[in-house]
């Protein structure tokens, strides 16, 4: 194996579960009540805007109810004193990896505390509703504020950054994600044809986890909290 310099984590719904914030894809297959595809279009957000936009405006009221887990923790702790490359890509649109500390991360799904203007295209941060259409701060025009998330069929962002990555990475560590969704489901793929080792730290196995070198099964807040004092304390 060579040495590990270059790392890539991706993160997904489970490492924030352990915060009190629902996963995806749950036992009842549904998002807070919703199917994902039902809330995340923009042909929903089309067809009934007031739902999705309250929705999403429920999401991000409810950030301020919870807290980074251990997970989030052993994270930021990991960026703060990894020396090599790193790279933290979630598909959260929580804001928890931040406010755990961690600065060399990308939200790659886009973010709740953030809004994408329809009109000029403009995003910026957003900490409060979007049901009532508030104006845009950058082109003035109020009612084309929407939720800065990837939608499906929507391209996610900073792909060639997260690509770049992955390119170059020795690990790749996925934590807490289903495998469902491409093309962060692909990643680990990409980074083992590039000659990464691969791990997986979740509580049931992928779709993906025969893709991977090594999975390892348990809650992100024991698991995390374990690889992260691994490589850092030996
Ligand atoms: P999912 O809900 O599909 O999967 C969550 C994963 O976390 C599952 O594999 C669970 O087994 C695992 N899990 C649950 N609790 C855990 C814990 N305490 N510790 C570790 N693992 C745990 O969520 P994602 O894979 O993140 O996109 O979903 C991917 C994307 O689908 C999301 O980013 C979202 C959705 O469409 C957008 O919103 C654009």
């Amino acid at each position: 194996m060579r040495d590990i310099s270059n790392i890539v984590i991706l993160t997904g719904a489970g490492v924030s579960a352990e915060s009190g914030l629902a996963t995806f894809r749950g036992p009842d297959g549904l998002w807070e009540g919703h199917r994902v595809e039902d809330i995340c279009t923009p042909q929903a957000l089309a067809r009934d805007p007031v739902l999705v936009q309250t929705f999403y405006d429920a999401r991000r009221a409810a950030l301020a109810t919870v807290e980074p887990n251990a997970a989030h923790r052993a994270l930021a702790r990991l960026d703060a004193e990894w020396t090599g490359d790193l790279l933290i890509v979630t598909q959260n649109v929580d804001d928890l990896h931040e406010r755990a500390g961690a600065v060399r991360m990308l939200h790659m799904h886009g973010e709740l505390k953030s809004a994408l203007c329809r009109r000029c295209g403009g995003r910026a941060p957003w900490a409060t509703d979007l049901i009532d259409g508030p104006a845009c701060g950058a082109c003035g025009q109020a009612g084309g504020l929407r939720p800065d998330i990837v939608f499906f069929g929507e391209m996610p962002y900073q792909m060639e950054r997260i690509e770049a990555a992955l390119e170059d990475a020795d690990l790749f560590v996925s934590i807490g994600t289903s495998g469902a969704v491409y093309p962060a489901a692909g990643f680990v793929q990409t980074a083992r044809h590039y000659g990464a080792q691969t791990l997986e730290l979740n509580l049931d196995p992928s779709a993906g986890s025969h893709f991977f070198h090594e999975t390892r099964i348990g809650p992100a807040s024991q698991l995390v909290v374990e690889w992260v004092d691994e490589l850092l304390d030996g």
